[in-house]
């Protein structure tokens, strides 16, 4: 595998394989990596030539400073992990490097109402950051395909609009979430977990479940209040328990048994937010 820290290099490196015709595929990550995050790396290297990842803790997607330091960060592991599934390349670059003008926002990207639901109204400014930073890095990686997480729905949503507002040419591919044995999706947070939260982190998942088995046509409001009753029962500060149209991510209140839902929940136990969603049909 070969490392990068600075992004002229890496865009003449990457240059010279795409002149001679080489496919790229690109996993954007914040590190801390897990199967998860291998799992879009061994889908890369299903399709392209060339797979590169990217290792960048993005300061402008952090709404709460706490949370931005107290993110894990294991790099020895990471790079044997990605050296074991046969990355090509690793990128890591500085702050510098990807924010040369400074951390302050120079574009405002235009998400529409993706912005103020679930993720955006409990994170303000968290997709405007994602934005920026990928916004750059598809600048410096001219990659043929990206490579997200189902972990993260809405910010998958993000990212393909965001494709579309700057002409990228890169197809977006979603790759299902991987989960522990017990169920809970794998997450560079779970690290930040207690014995003992770890072992209850596995209701969330268990509630998604209980929801795809439980729904009907007609009123989801009812399914979606005992969701949030047991969770909270449990010791979690729910944020949003939401069954919603898996396309367009607005909240369903009446189903009528046939359009595509998802169930998306995003919980702290204790300080630690964990999110996660499931489909509701196959
Ligand atoms: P990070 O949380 O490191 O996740 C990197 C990618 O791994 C994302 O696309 C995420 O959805 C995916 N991922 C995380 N957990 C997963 C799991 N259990 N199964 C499958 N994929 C999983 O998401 C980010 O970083 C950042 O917001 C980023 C896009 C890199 C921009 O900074």
């Amino acid at each position: 595998m070969i490392l990068f820290k600075k992004a002229a290099q890496l865009g003449r490196f990457l240059s010279e394989k795409k002149e001679s015709g080489a496919s790229v595929g690109f996993v954007p990550t914040m590190g801390a990596l897990h199967r998860g995050h291998i799992s879009l790396v061994m889908r890369s290297k299903e399709s392209d030539n060339l797979t590169i990842c990217s290792i960048f803790v993005n300061p402008t997607q952090f709404n709460d400073p706490s949370d931005f330091e107290k993110y894990p960060s294991t790099i020895e592991t990471d790079i044997s992990m990605l050296e074991e599934a046969g990355c090509d390349v690793l990128f890591m670059p500085g702050v510098a490097e990807i924010y040369p003008g400074g951390l302050k926002a120079t574009r405002h990207y235009d998400l529409g109402y993706l912005e103020t639901l679930l993720e955006g109204s409990f994170r303000p400014g968290h997709f405007q950051g994602v934005c920026q930073v990928v916004h750059r890095l598809l600048s410096i990686v001219d990659t043929d395909r990206l490579y997200l997480g189902q972990k993260d729905y809405q910010q998958c949503m993000v990212i393909r609009k965001l494709a579309e507002l700057v002409h990228s040419k890169a197809e977006v591919i979603v790759v299902p979430t991987l989960r522990e044995a017990d169920g809970l999706a794998m997450s560079s947070r779970n690290m930040r977990l207690n014995a003992s939260d770890r072992l209850q982190a596995v209701r969330i998942f268990e509630t998604l479940r209980f929801i795809r088995n439980e729904i009907k046509t007609g009123y989801t409001g009812d399914l979606k209040e005992r969701a949030i009753q047991y969770l909270t029962a449990e010791g979690f500060k729910v944020d949003y328990v939401e069954i919603a149209n898996a396309s367009s991510l607005e909240p369903v209140e009446f189903w009528d048994g046939k359009m595509p839902m998802v169930a998306l929940i995003a919980a702290f136990l204790h300080e630690v937010r964990l999110i996660d969603n499931m489909l509701l049909q196959d």
